[in-house]
């Protein structure tokens, strides 16, 4: 099994990695490989609306999320973490979902094999777990819609600022090592 991270937070010692690191700590510790794209610290672009990749099987651009889009087809497990910027996931979280474009075909089936576990990490300063749910729902309704994975969990580090300062929530520190112990069960 391999379970990988990706993460558009720019800080990586940030509340977002801190929860993805306990999901990917858990899913190790019941057996699995696992591996972290720092979005922040790799070179890609937007899309570029060539429709390239609706007559071919992959993305024109050959940066960084090459490698990244490879990884993906053989992870097990998926886990996506962004910071909430202006009420949105992070730019680098953004940009890279719109190049998730090359994944899907003319007719919107994925490209990726069925199956796969998916984990939604969000790191925002609204106290209010709640307070971006749509937001939350959203992205993970892409997620399942367009890449066909299934959707295990969704934490929410809500009310932290300072980097890495959700590490003192032990319950959700918790809760995230849970799930990744738990992803394959
Ligand atoms: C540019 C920017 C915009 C932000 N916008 C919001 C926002 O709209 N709502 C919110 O709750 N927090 C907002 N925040 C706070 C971050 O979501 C919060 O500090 C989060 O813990 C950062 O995650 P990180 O530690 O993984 O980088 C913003 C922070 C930045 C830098």
């Amino acid at each position: 099994m391999k379970v990988i991270g990706i993460v558009g937070s720019p800080r990586k010692n940030g509340n977002t990695n801190a929860v993805v690191q306990e999901v990917l700590k858990g899913a190790a510790e019941a057996g699995a490989e696992t591996q972290t794209f720092l979005l922040n610290e790799m070179n890609y672009r937007g899309c570029q609306a060539c429709d390239y990749c609706k007559t071919h099987e992959k993305c024109k651009l050959e940066d960084d999320l090459a490698e990244l889009f490879e990884e993906m087809k053989k992870a097990d497990g998926i886990v996506f973490g962004a910071p909430i910027y202006f009420a949105q996931f992070s730019g680098q979280m953004r940009l890279f979902l719109d190049r998730c474009y090359s994944m899907v075909n003319p007719d919107h089936t994925s490209r990726l094999p069925a199956g796969k576990k998916a984990v939604i990490v969000g790191a925002q300063g609204m106290p209010d777990p709640a307070a971006y749910t749509a937001v939350y729902d959203e992205f993970g309704g892409e997620i399942s819609r367009f890449m066909g994975m299934d959707i295990r969990d969704t934490l929410v580090a809500a009310g932290y600022h300072a980097p890495g300062e959700v590490k003192d929530n032990a319950q959700l520190m918790e809760k995230a090592k849970n799930t990744g112990l738990k992803l394959f069960k």
